[in-house]
């Protein structure tokens, strides 16, 4: 059974798939939800579905007292599902391609600092592109840019404002990461 740790630090709605996913799944288990907001709408979302909880400061994520917990709770697979802070080094290594990220955008266009949620949106409607998409990558020490395992794309249409968007984007997340993860399990075993 691999081990899945999420890391989220918003509303969870992809932490939330992937634990229904896993649900009942012999491959993978959601074991894990770290999460560093403590006002975050994914702690409800762990609570709901009885997968524990683990709260952590920036310095903790910096420092490797979260890299011990995930060690210390023999986690195989850490999975990024809206976490907005960047993976150290260590951690990176003490999961060679065991890490893996979701980002609302077609990468390379619209990743790096600052690139994160809603910002992304404006920034592809600002620059009138005409699609857009999701990019599921493996993770390395820089922002956004691990060796890519899946995208999807969707159009942008002239009268989208960012929350519409945002509502398609995280559609095709929904619909593709657990699958994605999945695979990635499979892969890996
Ligand atoms: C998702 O759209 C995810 O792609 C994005 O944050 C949102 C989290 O939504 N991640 C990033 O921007 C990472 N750079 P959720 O909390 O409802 O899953």
């Amino acid at each position: 059974m691999v081990r899945i740790a999420i890391l989220a630090s918003g509303s969870g709605t992809n932490a939330q798939r992937l634990i229904e996913h896993f649900a009942g799944n012999a491959l993978a288990k959601v074991v894990l939800v770290g999460c560093d907001q403590p006002e975050a709408g994914v702690i409800q979302r762990a609570w709901d579905h009885h997968v524990p909880c683990y709260l952590f400061t920036g310095a903790q994520l910096k420092d490797g007292t979260l890299l011990r917990e995930l060690q210390g709770q023999r986690i195989d697979l850490v999975v990024l599902a809206g976490f907005m802070r960047l993976i150290p080094m260590e951690m990176v290594r003490a999961f060679p391609d065991r890490i893996v990220n979701i980002h609302p955008a077609l990468l390379p266009k619209y990743g790096g600092k600052g690139m994160y949620g809603q910002h992304v949106h404006e920034a592809v409607i600002a620059a009138g592109e005409t699609e857009s998409g999701i990019t599921i990558h493996l993770v390395n020490d820089r922002y956004d840019e691990g060796r890519v395992l899946f995208q999807a794309k969707c159009p942008v249409l002239p009268s989208d404002t960012v929350e519409v968007l945002a509502m398609r984007i995280h559609a095709l997340e929904h619909e593709h990461y657990p699958v994605q993860v999945e695979k990635l399990v499979r892969s890996n075993s």
